[in-house]
C-alpha cells in the first residue's frame, strides 16, 4: 500500500527507533510556542478569514466559510410562516442529539420538564459518537480539579472564562460515576480501578476511556437511556430558525422536516442549542475527523437571533489526522496512540518534537516539519510526517495495540497497512471548534432569555485551544446543566406572541452592509457537489 518513497523512509524510522525508545523529545520553552504557533498554526493565516459585517461580532473575524453562513439568507426569508398554527408545545426543545443534546434530556426529564429533542439526522449522529481517546477526570489520589483546572486554562492558553473551568473540572468525577452508573464500560484494572492515561498538556494520567472508541461507547448509553425513558425524539428534524415573542425572549424554533423540507413550527419555554462543531465546513480546505452533519448550525442560528459568539477565529486542528490512504483521510488517529508511546517522526527518522505537546502546537509542528523544514514524506495525496506506531508493542509488551487502541489497528488493517509493523503517515485534520455562543457557567445564553447551549456550539470552555479528553467531558457536565437549568428555568416561563421579526432584521442589516448572496443559512449538511465545482476538488491535497 505504501509508496517506495515511503518504503525507503519507513527504513530510516526503523533505524533510528532503538535510539528514540531511550531518549524522550525536549519540550519546548512558551517563548518556542509561541513563535511555532505564530508562523505555521493555520488560525494565524491571516487570508483565511474575513470580517463579519453584521450582528454583535461586527468587526470581528472568522474563518471564511463561516463568515459567508452568517452572511448568508435564512431560508425562511419572505415565507410568512403562520407562527400561530403550533405542531409541537414544549417546556424544553433540545435541538442536537449527540452527547450534549442527550445528556441535557435526561436532567430536563429528570427534573420533571416535558422535553422535545430533535436532529437532523439519527438520535446519536455526532461528534460524540466518533470520539476516542477518552474523557478526562481528576478522580485519582495523585490529583485534583485544581490540577485539572491549571492545565486547562493552561492549554488553552489563559483565555477560557474561569467560570466556565471551574465548572468543567469540579463536575467532572461526577460526571464519570453518572456515565458509569448507567451503564458505560470504562477500561478498568484487574482490582477494578480505573485504567487512566496521559492526554497532550496534562500534568497528571486522568483520561478514562474505553479502548479508543470511548464516544461510541458514552454515545451508546446515553441514546438507551434517552429511549428507555420515552423521551420524544423527532429524527431527520433540523431547527431553521430560532423563533423569539415579542419581549425578544427564545420562544421555540422553526424546524424542518429533512425529507420533506415541510417547516414545523414548535413553541417552547427554553431552548437548548446542542448542535456540535463545524469540520464539515473544511476550513482552508483541510479535511475533517467530524460527523457529517458537524455544519456550525447552532452559531447561525444563535447569532441570527442576537447571541454573541466567542472566539470564533479559533479552530483545532488534531495533529493526527490519518494522511493516507484516501479512504481514511482526515480520520482521528487519536492522540491515545501518542499517550502509548508512538512518536511524531520525520522522513530521516528524527523525533523532530514531543509526542504529547498540546494539540496546536503539535499541528503547527508537523505543517512546519512539512512545508517549512522540507522534512516530510511525500504521499499520493500530499504531505505527512509518520507516527511511529511500532513504538508502541516494544514499550508495553506485545499486544498492547490489539488490547489499548484495536479501532486503530482495524482502521489501517483495512487497507493492508498493519501499525504493530510498520509506523503510519499523519497530517492535521479539523477537529473541533474551540469557540463558539456565549454562556453562563449555567448554560444560559449572555444576552438573550431562555436560550441555553452546551457542547461544542459554546465559546468560553476551552479558550483558543482545547485539551484532549475534555470535550467529551464538556458535553457531559454542561449537557446535564443545561438539562437542569433549563427544565428549572421552563417553571416561570410566559411566552408572548411569537415572532421571526428578528430574522426580518438581519437580513436588513445584511441588506444595509452591502452584502448579497444566494445561498441559504445554517448549511444543514455538506455540499460535496458544490465544492468540487468550485475548487476543482480532487480530495483534500495538503499544501
Ligand atoms: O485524540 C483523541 O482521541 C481525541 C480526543 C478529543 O478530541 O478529546
Amino acid at each position: 500500500m505504501y509508496t517506495e518513497e515511503m518504503l525507503e523512509s519507513i527504513k530510516k524510522v526503523e533505524a533510528t527507533r532503538d535510539e528514540r525508545l531511550h531518549t524522550e523529545p525536549r519540550r519546548l520553552s512558551a517563548d518556542e510556542k509561541d513563535a511555532l504557533l505564530r508562523r505555521w498554526h493555520p488560525d494565524y493565516r491571516e487570508d483565511a478569514f474575513a470580517e463579519i459585517k453584521v450582528g454583535p461580532n461586527r468587526g470581528e473575524k472568522a474563518p471564511k466559510q463561516l463568515t459567508h453562513l452568517l452572511h448568508s439568507n435564512s431560508r425562511l426569508y419572505g415565507l410568512n410562516l403562520d407562527l400561530s398554527r403550533i405542531d409541537y408545545d414544549t417546556d424544553v426543545l433540545i435541538i442536537g442529539g449527540g452527547g450534549a443534546g442527550c445528556s441535557a434530556a435526561i436532567e430536563a426529564s429528570n427534573a420533571g420538564a416535558n422535553v422535545l429533542v430533535v436532529t437532523k439526522l439519527r438520535l446519536g449522529d455526532a461528534n460524540t459518537m466518533m470520539a476516542e481517546g477518552g474523557i478526562q477526570a481528576a478522580d485519582k489520589p495523585n490529583d485534583s480539579p485544581v490540577q485539572h483546572y491549571l492545565d486547562a486554562y493552561g492549554g488553552g492558553h489563559f483565555a477560557a472564562k474561569p467560570e466556565l473551568v471551574k465548572e468543567l473540572v469540579s463536575r467532572a468525577p461526577e460526571a464519570i460515576q453518572w456515565l458509569e452508573n448507567m451503564g458505560v464500560m470504562f477500561d478498568k484494572e484487574a482490582d477494578g480501578t480505573m485504567v487512566t492515561t496521559h492526554g497532550g498538556g496534562t500534568s497528571r494520567k486522568r483520561m478514562h476511556a474505553a479502548r479508543d472508541y470511548s464516544g461510541a461507547e458514552i454515545m451508546r448509553v446515553l441514546r438507551d437511556e434517552v429511549q428507555n425513558r420515552g423521551i420524544q425524539v423527532l429524527e431527520f428534524t433540523s431547527a431553521a430558525e430560532l423563533i423569539k415573542d415579542t419581549r425578544g425572549q427564545v420562544a421555540g424554533a422553526v424546524l424542518m422536516n429533512m425529507e420533506t423540507d415541510d417547516y414545523l413550527v414548535c413553541r417552547a419555554k427554553t431552548v437548548i442549542l446542542a448542535t456540535g462543531g463545524c469540520g464539515r465546513l473544511h476550513y482552508q480546505h483541510f479535511p475533517t475527523s467530524n460527523h457529517y452533519g458537524a455544519t456550525a448550525d447552532g452559531l447561525i442560528l444563535a447569532y441570527r437571533a442576537g447571541a454573541p459568539l466567542l472566539y470564533q477565529d479559533t479552530i483545532q486542528y488534531h495533529p493526527t489526522g490519518a494522511a493516507f490512504p484516501a479512504q481514511i483521510q482526515g480520520a482521528l488517529v487519536t492522540e491515545k496512540v501518542r499517550s502509548l508511546g508512538a512518536q511524531l517522526v520525520n522522513i530521516d527518522g528524527e523525533a523532530y518534537m514531543h509526542p504529547l505537546e498540546t494539540r496546536d502546537v503539535a499541528a503547527a509542528g508537523i505543517i512546519r516539519e512539512c512545508r517549512g523544514n522540507k522534512k516530510g514524506l511525500t504521499t499520493p495525496l500530499g504531505h505527512a510526517v509518520w507516527l511511529d506506531t511500532p513504538m508502541i508493542e516494544e514499550i508495553n509488551g506485545e499486544g498492547t495495540i490489539e488490547a489499548r487502541i484495536p479501532a486503530m489497528l482495524r482502521l489501517f488493517l483495512q487497507y493492508g497497512i498493519d501499525m504493530r509493523k510498520v509506523p503510519v503517515p499523519v497530517y492535521p485534520t479539523l477537529h473541533y471548534q474551540n469557540g463558539g455562543v456565549e454562556i453562563d457557567a449555567k448554560c444560559f445564553s449572555k444576552t438573550i432569555d431562555n436560550l441555553l447551549c452546551a457542547g461544542e456550539v459554546t465559546g468560553g470552555v476551552h479558550g483558543r485551544n482545547r485539551l484532549m479528553g475534555n470535550s467529551l467531558l464538556d458535553v457531559i457536565v454542561f449537557g446535564r446543566d443545561a438539562g437542569i437549568s433549563a427544565a428549572e428555568k421552563a417553571k416561570s416561563v410566559q411566552i408572548g406572541n411569537m415572532t421571526l421579526n428578528h430574522v426580518t432584521e438581519y437580513a436588513q442589516a445584511l441588506q444595509s452592509a452591502g452584502e448579497h448572496t444566494n445561498d441559504v443559512s445554517p448549511m444543514l449538511l455538506p455540499k460535496y457537489a458544490r465544492h468540487a465545482r468550485e475548487f476543482e476538488w480532487r480530495g483534500f491535497r495538503y499544501a
